[in-house]
């Protein structure tokens, strides 16, 4: 399964054109969260209706995922916790989200939301409970905030990821944990876009401007992850006995997709 992973997009439309233009050379397309942009002076409606339509168009050509993130949260529930309510209507495109999992060959996507308050984050941990149970070879959870305390989630001053996903991650070994929210960590000193926390992998792209998005390409038979931004680009084999040190690609590699353009 080849894999195209950005996250932390904020309206930036010219990379939503980007990924949109690069979309069918990947088995799956994953956005993990902060899809809007809470600081834009374009209305938060309006940016809903336009990034529905992208998402929309995206999925016309390749399997697209997508979970919240802290920017995407327009309502609150029950519990007055917020939550990202327009995201749920991706499903009409058939488009998973948030509480969602997807079984793609024998890859098992368990999707979370963004958590705001004790409830949802417990509902989250259900979640993950349940789809633990169900058959796999590979699990690979979606998540917008990456780990606490791992290079993943570094700034460049502290560290600005989540804590109970640590826990989660040591409980229950997932494959893979595509994450997003700490824009900065792989272009910092000390940060990175990949971890390995024992057998998971953790991966962030980052966010960068300019119309091309800081991305990660996975592929799960090739086992090689390769990271491109405007500053370098990099790879790094998925074998657990080798050790966390991606290497420059100074030229496109065999199993990257012929069509990709980065
Ligand atoms: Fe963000």
């Amino acid at each position: 399964m080849k894999c195209l992973l950005v996250s932390d997009l904020h309206y930036t439309l010219k990379q939503f054109d980007w990924v949109l233009q690069q979309a069918p050379a990947y088995d799956v397309v994953v956005i993990a969260g902060d899809h809007l942009d809470i600081a834009s002076v374009v209305d938060l409606q309006a940016q809903i209706t336009v990034i529905l339509s992208y998402l929309k168009r995206m999925c016309a050509k390749t399997r697209v995922v997508v979970c919240s993130g802290n920017h995407d949260l327009d309502a609150r529930d029950f519990h007055d916790e917020k939550y990202a309510r327009w995201i749920l209507r991706t499903r009409q495109f058939g488009i998973p989200t948030d509480e969602d999992s997807l079984e793609l060959e024998d890859i098992l996507f368990t999707i979370c939301p963004w958590w705001d308050g004790p409830k949802r984050c417990a509902r989250v941990g259900e979640q993950i409970e349940r789809d633990s149970r169900k058959t796999k070879a590979q699990w690979i959870w979606i998540y917008h905030a990456p780990p606490d305390a791992s290079p993943t989630s570094w700034s460049g001053r502290r560290y600005g990821g989540d804590a109970q996903l640590v826990e989660w991650i040591a409980r229950f070994a997932p494959s893979m944990v595509l994450v997003g929210h700490v824009h900065q960590s792989p272009f910092q000193q000390g940060g990175s876009w990949v971890d390995r926390i024992g057998a998971t992998w953790v991966f962030n792209p980052g966010r960068q401007l300019g119309p091309v998005p800081a991305h990660i390409i996975l592929d799960t038979q090739a086992r090689r992850a390769l990271w491109a931004s405007c500053e370098v680009v990099e790879e790094i084999a998925l074998d657990a006995m080798a050790p966390l040190r991606p290497s420059p690609v100074r030229e496109a590699p065999a199993w990257l997709d012929k069509r990709y353009c980065g």
